[in-house]
């Protein structure tokens, strides 16, 4: 299998551009109110990303000069991300408004997984094919998510900044999914790495948001007939992954929210 080519990656990498974006044109055309709470989650999600790098600089993640040049470029575009939302928001007429500083939002689960994360990758020294793997799992997941986004709101302001944004989530995919598939040739990393997927994944902003936050998201972008379509082609794909040939991700987890279990996150 060829390596990942992290030149090719770099040529077409670059941050949302922010001077580009219609904004007086944005408050023109209605916005589903379901839109515009979804895009608020997605929105602290994205802000989230340099919280998420804290984390990862403390495991072997930025060892490798390919993934360290990766993370670079992944932290300066999602974090464009966020700004981009929440100008499109404020633009919208329904601005973020104040928010407690990032640090502030690290309760005591989320500090004990970054120290655990921290203290697996000081043990494992494949720690990167489970970060891969896991980046693989969240980007195509955020991908599909906005898709879905812009299908249901309808807005052209949105629908054009989101292609943007999903073409970058698209490479971000891209980079991790190509990683891991090299890194879980190892029998005993896909094996480990499979096992803390099938016991930790939620989506991101299980345990920073919401439940009530994560369940609207749930049934606005993946409730109809499309949007679990659109779940079920997530997990078909990580199942092509070395060691997740029977993986349930997405799909199961709407399905335990959709029971109306309380169990559909695990961080809860
Ligand atoms: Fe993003
Ligand atoms: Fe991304």
């Amino acid at each position: 299998m060829a390596s990942f080519d992290i030149d090719t990656y770099l040529a077409r990498s670059g941050a949302v551009d922010l001077w580009a974006v219609d904004w007086a044109g944005v408050p023109k055309h209605p916005l589903p109110p379901g839109a515009i709470r979804t895009l608020r989650y997605m929105q602290d999600i994205e802000s989230h990303t340099i919280v998420y790098l804290r984390s990862l600089l403390a495991t072997r993640a930025i060892d490798d000069p390919d993934v360290a040049t990766f993370l670079a470029c992944w932290v300066h575009e999602e974090t464009f991300h966020g700004l981009a939302l929440e100008r499109f928001l404020a633009a919208a007429g329904h601005p973020m408004g104040p928010r407690p500083k990032p640090h502030g939002h690290e309760n005591f689960a989320q500090w004990f997984e970054a120290r655990s994360t921290a203290l697996l990758s000081r043990l494992w020294p494949d720690f990167c094919a489970v970060h891969m793997t896991w980046g693989a799992i969240n980007e195509l997941t955020a991908l599909t998510g906005y898709r879905r986004l812009a299908a249901r709101a309808g807005h052209p302001v949105l629908t054009a900044l989101l292609e943007h944004i999903q073409r970058d989530e698209a490479r971000h995919f891209f980079f991790y999914y190509r990683q891991a598939e090299l890194r879980l040739q190892r029998p005993a990393a896909a094996r480990v790495s499979r096992f803390l997927v099938d016991r930790f994944w939620g989506p991101v902003g299980t345990g920073v948001q919401s439940l009530d936050e994560l369940r609207f998201m749930a049934s606005y972008l993946f409730g109809d007939e499309e949007g679990r379509a659109a779940a079920r082609k997530v997990d078909e794909t990580i199942r092509k992954l070395p060691g997740f040939d029977s993986v349930r991700l997405l799909d199961a987890w709407l399905d335990r929210f959709h029971d109306g279990g309380r169990n559909g996150d695990r961080n809860d």
